[in-house]
Formats: C-alpha cells, structure tokens, sequence
C-alpha cells in the first residue's frame, strides 16, 4: 500500500507517522507514507497557495492550481484507488471505513485548510470526502493521521499478534471485553477467577457476553446498528 498526503504543514504529522507501528509497517516494506508539501506546486513566486473567495466572503480559499498539480504529479507515477479530501462535511470515518480502505493499494489524502477548498477540486479531482467526527479542526493534518493509524494497523503483518486486530473493539460493532494481566490479586483487586481457569471454551463465552453487556452500556447504538 501507498499513502500520499499533500498538505501545507507536513511537519505537524511527519513525527507521528514515523513512530511505533507505522515506522515498523514502513520498515517491513507493508505500506510506504509520502508526505508532499503543497507548495512545492506553487507557481506563485511567494508559494502561495489560497486566494480570497469570490463574492466577498471571509476567509482564505485553497487554490485549485497548486493541488492540481500536485496531484496530476502522482497521477503520473501511479493509479489511485481513492484521492480523499479530509473535511468535517464528509462520510464519517469508522472502523468500518479503515477496514475498507486497508484493502486499498493506493491512495492520495488531501488536507484541507483556511476556509476550505475551491469546490472545483471537490467536484474533478476529489474521489471521497473523510471527516474524522463532528467537530472543526484547525486543518486535515489531524485528520490523515489518524486514518493512517487506523488503516495501516490493519494491513496483514502490521501488528504483532495477527488476532489481534480482529478482536478489536468495533470490529464486529462491539466494544472490546475487559483484559488483566499479572498479578492475579492486587492489593485485593481480582481479576475474575474464569480467566484464570483454563477452559477456552468458558473464557471465550465469558469475553463475548462481556463484550456484548459492555456494548449495550456504553454504545447501545452500535448493536442497534446492525
Ligand atoms: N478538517 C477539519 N475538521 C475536520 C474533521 N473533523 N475531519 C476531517 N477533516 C477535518
């Protein structure tokens, strides 16, 4: 997999990005990140990249020009299979979407920022638009990251334990049931004495009608979802 994000602050997330499971995921040659810096496609002598909006508005608009170019740039090199637009009037992102999108070879996340983009990138060049939840934040650079997080765990060979990852909470629209670790007893707080039994067949029971008594407290609308 490929994942090519252009944005003006490639410094907020290049760190992140680079750390942990993603650096390892880059290492293993599972997935490789490019960051692009949008200015670079400037051709204004400033590499300036937003302009005032026609009619008066408020605000700075992202030019289509230089994002154009950029992404004309990588079209060049290689097909994409989605070029994404982080913005919180997109689909909403889930566990579902980064299942879907892990499948994906390529891609292209665009970050937005000042008031937004010109909508002529939405309408030619925009394949899918992501918000990561409803609230605004200061630009998609937050955004890309964390559906780079969510995404490249789930490539095979990302994370350790290969099992893990399927049992995760929200995998099956179910939060995960509780875990412990040693010791046994701490200072009286126990861990429940099913876990310590043996019997797979009893935990694995246990772990499901945890998950589901956990899910219709916290999250009743995940079960309703189905
Ligand atoms: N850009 C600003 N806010 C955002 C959000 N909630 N999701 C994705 N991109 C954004």
């Amino acid at each position: 997999m490929r994942i090519d994000i252009i944005t003006v602050l490639p410094e907020m997330i290049e760190q992140t990005l680079n750390t942990s499971i993603l650096a390892r995921a880059q290492a293993k040659g599972l997935v490789e990140i490019h960051l692009h810096q949008l200015r670079d496609y400037s051709t204004n002598k400033w590499r300036r990249v937003d302009d005032y909006p026609f009619g008066g508005e408020p605000g700075m608009v992202m030019c289509v020009e230089p994002i154009e170019r950029a992404i004309e740039h990588l079209k060049a090199e290689r097909e994409y299979d989605e070029i994404i637009y982080t913005s919180p009037d997109g689909e909403q992102f889930n566990q579902s979407v980064a299942n879907e999108l892990s499948l994906m070879n390529n891609m292209i996340i665009l970050c937005g920022h000042y008031k937004g983009i010109d909508q002529r990138v939405r309408d030619h060049l925009i394949t899918r638009e992501i918000s990561i939840g409803d609230y605004v934040l200061t630009g998609g650079e937050l955004a890309a990251a964390v559906m780079s997080d969510a995404i490249v765990r789930l490539i095979p060979g990302a994370i350790g334990d290969a099992g893990s990852a399927l049992n995760d909470t929200f995998q099956d629209n179910l939060l995960a049931p509780p875990i412990y670790s040693r010791p046994a007893d701490y200072k009286g707080w126990k861990v429940p004495e099913i876990l310590l039994s043996g019997n797979d067949a009893k935990i694995a029971e246990w772990r499901m009608n945890q998950a589901v008594e956990r899910t219709r407290r916290l999250r009743p609308d995940l079960l309703r979802e189905k």
